[in-house]
């Protein structure tokens, strides 16, 4: 008698998250939807919406549209009472009772300068209970997704992280299937990638650069966070969009951006710094205030703090 294949096939998303806790289950399966759907409907949306986000970004049509599936996503999963976004003034709010709801803070459509040139977009989600502003450091959960050649799912799962891919032909096609589980930071570090122009940079970030250089790292920067952060996390090194002259807050918010990739970081033994301390112990004061941010290999992140520390 043969077993059957389906045995030997990677476990799906459902099948996976049924270990786990099931309001989580809920967001991350609602998540899962609309990033299809977005991966899907990505040609269909093109040219800008005319209208500017609270960080006074130029939105295209794909922000908005993105904005609104998965805000309307995660509203109607009954568990999330509160969604703030990078292209929302407000947050929206269900009925729900704050204490009894999750609240999600989402970057829907990371890097949307790249749609034009078709490369890599993300959309990020951090997860907190009760209401925002809150600190990294009191997040539940939080997932990003690739839309690359690929379209993926990285999250964390009790304190472990794991990578979704969506199948697209065979018998598992239109599912998500386990690609990687507990996820960490491979050493040595190979990448790095570091925002904003280099002349702007402030000298103690261009001598970090510089070693980054000196020592064979190679440089990574497609202008998207999670696609360039997702290097650092399959190849090891760092990403940083740091302070600027003129810019010391850098560009990166901390609730709809940093703090959620930090999170995963930071569980998959990597580390994360503002340049004095973890990303996570920011409590931020406004939704999207900014905070320069340098994510990666824990000795790298070390380094920035020791080197910033001096200077
Ligand atoms: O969300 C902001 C963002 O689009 C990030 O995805 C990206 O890392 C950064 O801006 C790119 O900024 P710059 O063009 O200044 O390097
Ligand atoms: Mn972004």
């Amino acid at each position: 008698m043969s077993e059957t294949r389906t045995s030997n096939f990677p476990k799906t998303l459902p099948a996976f998250l049924s270990e786990g806790d099931p309001t989580t289950a809920k967001v991350y399966l609602a998540i899962a939807r609309a990033a299809s759907r977005l991966a899907d409907e990505l040609p269909l949306h093109t040219g800008m919406a005319g209208g500017v986000n609270p960080s006074g970004e130029s939105q295209a049509k794909l922000d908005v549209f993105s904005n609104d599936l998965f805000a309307d996503a995660l509203l109607e999963t009954g568990v999330v009472g509160e969604v703030a976004s990078e292209e929302m003034e407000e947050p929206r709010r269900s009925n729900a009772p704050a204490e009894e709801s999750l609240a999600v803070a989402m970057d829907p459509l990371d890097g949307s300068s790249n749609i034009v040139t078709n490369s890599p977009l993300g959309s990020i989600f951090g997860i907190w209970r009760g209401r925002l502003p809150q600190s990294g450091r009191r997040l539940v959960s939080a997932m990003f997704v690739t839309y690359g050649p690929q379209l993926t799912l990285c999250f964390s799962h009790g304190n472990r992280v794991c990578q979704f891919v969506k199948m697209r032909i065979g018998p598992q096609a239109g599912e998500f299937v386990l690609a990687s589980e507990g996820m960490r930071l491979p050493d040595p570090p190979e990448v790095y990638g570091f925002g904003g122009e280099r002349n702007k940079w402030t000298p103690r970030v261009e001598a970090f650069v510089r070693s980054l250089e000196e020592r064979g790292l190679k440089l990574r920067y497609g202008g998207t966070f999670i696609g360039d952060y997702n290097q650092v996390l399959r190849r090891g090194g760092i990403f940083a969009y740091p302070e600027l002259k003129g810019r010391p807050n850098g560009k990166l918010r901390i609730l709809y951006e940093s703090a959620p990739v930090s999170y995963l970081t930071e569980l998959a033994g990597g580390a994360s710094t503002t340049g004095r301390g973890s990303m996570l112990d920011i409590t931020p004061t406004t939704l999207a205030e900014t905070a320069p941010c340098y994510i990666g290999n824990r000795n790298l992140v070390r380094e920035v703090e020791e080197q910033f520390a001096r200077s």
